[in-house]
């Protein structure tokens, strides 16, 4: 199947599927070693749709050329194990986990996403994203991450779904 089609039926099964047990979001901050190249971009895209699926992990991975912020969520042994997979990747480097919480349901029902480039999304949002990543960062201890926090990751997320 293709990653598309397989997409589609992920999709589809995770909006059918009622959790039986509690959320666990994990939001971490990092900068990439060097600037991810189209090669990085499509093996960390390949692996996540099919390794955050069969861990039953949803989330988005944001990518704004050094500021790079992913919101993960699942059972929590899933979400911890998957973390330490990422953080051990020596293509980025974690420089703040903003926050780690239980909730009653998922935010976020796709899987892993990557946004390659900001191009094509407005400069309002762009220059939001800055303004929460930058405070994420600045702020002293964990950061509550808030319903309006995951909504402009959706929308950046759906204009970087959008072709350029
Ligand atoms: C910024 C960033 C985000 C990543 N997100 C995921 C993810 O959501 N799911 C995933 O399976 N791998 C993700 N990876 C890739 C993992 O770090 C790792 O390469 C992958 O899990 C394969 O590990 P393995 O070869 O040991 O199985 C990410 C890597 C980077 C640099």
């Amino acid at each position: 199947m293709s990653d598309s089609l397989l997409g589609r039926s992920l999709l589809w099964e995770t909006i059918l599927q009622k959790e039986t047990y509690p959320i666990f979001r994990l939001t971490y901050l990092s900068q990439p070693a060097k600037p991810f190249t189209d090669e990085d971009f499509d093996d960390i895209e390949s692996k996540s749709i099919a390794a955050n699926n069969a861990r039953d992990v949803t989330g988005l991975l944001i990518v704004h050329d050094d500021r790079i912020l992913q919101i993960l969520e699942g059972r929590e042994a899933a979400v911890r194990e998957l973390y330490a997979k990422i953080e051990a990747d020596r293509r980025h480097t974690i420089t703040k986990l903003v926050s780690t919480v239980e909730d009653e349901e998922r935010l976020l029902l796709t899987w892993s996403m990557v946004v390659r480039k900001m191009t094509g999304i407005p400069e309002e949002i762009s220059a939001q994203y800055i303004q929460l990543y930058d405070e994420l960062l600045q702020a002293e201890g964990e950061s509550e991450i808030t319903i309006d926090h995951i909504d402009l990751c959706k929308v950046i997320s759906l204009f970087g779904s959008l072709p350029v």
